[in-house]
């Protein structure tokens, strides 16, 4: 199905995972990059409807670019979503890809319900609402990868981090202790452009909706 698009539309999307999962989904609503971004250092890919362009960002800066308006659409993953705080977006589809779990994980033995406890994390945001809900006082150490060794060398008794197959976590001597959220990829759209463009983006929803099987 191609879907009806009646206004230039930018969509915004990270490379690796997300851009390799979410390109079926664009393709069953007829929208295909004309360059491969794995070879093309373009940040800017024309597709195959003339109206819609592709930016090339960072997982993490997506939120950014759509709450600015500078792409109308995005997608990114929930554990993005939490840590951006969702301001100026929509977010009107689960794609349900790249999914995986956010975890609470440490050493075999750790206690997570243990007083005053050192969390080392990307998530900073959501560590800190998850521990905050249960009223237990934590320092939340921010990291930006490589979770894995900060309880090894002591910097914190636990990490959050996001656990796919768990190799990670025990090729590292850790183990998961506790499940805190499901994470998967989603569509995120700049709350002005959902009204001024609301024909075509309400298509483009409709159609990925259609793809995912919602
Ligand atoms: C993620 C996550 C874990 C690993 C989990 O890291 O932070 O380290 O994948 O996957 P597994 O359970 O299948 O082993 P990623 O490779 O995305 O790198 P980054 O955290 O450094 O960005």
């Amino acid at each position: 199905m191609t879907v009806s698009i009646e206004t230039p539309l930018t969509i915004a999307l990270s490379k690796g995972r997300i851009f390799k999962d979410t390109l079926p989904l664009l393709k069953q609503a007829g929208i295909e990059p004309l360059d491969d971004p794995e070879t093309s250092r373009k940040l800017i890919l024309d597709t195959s409807h003339p109206l819609v362009k592709f930016v090339l960002i960072r997982a993490t800066d997506v939120p950014t670019y759509v709450q600015w308006g500078a792409a109308d659409i995005g997608v990114a993953g929930k554990d993005v979503l939490m840590e951006h705080g969702g301001d100026g977006l929509y977010e009107p589809l689960d794609l349900r890809i790249a999914r995986c779990r956010m975890m609470i994980a440490g050493r075999p033995g750790a206690d997570t319900s243990a007083r005053r406890l050192r969390i080392a994390t990307k998530y900073v945001n959501a560590a800190r609402a998850f521990f905050a809900a249960r009223g237990q006082q934590v320092e939340v150490i921010k990291l930006y990868g490589s979770m894995e060794l900060a309880p090894l060398v002591g910097l914190s008794d636990l990490i959050v981090d996001l656990v796919e197959s768990g190799n990670t976590l025990k090729a590292n001597g850790l183990i998961p202790l506790e499940h805190m959220h499901d994470i998967s990829s989603r569509l995120v759209v700049n709350k002005a452009s959902w009204k001024m463009k609301h024909a075509t983006v309400q298509a483009l929803v409709t159609a990925l909706r259609d793809a995912v099987g919602d």
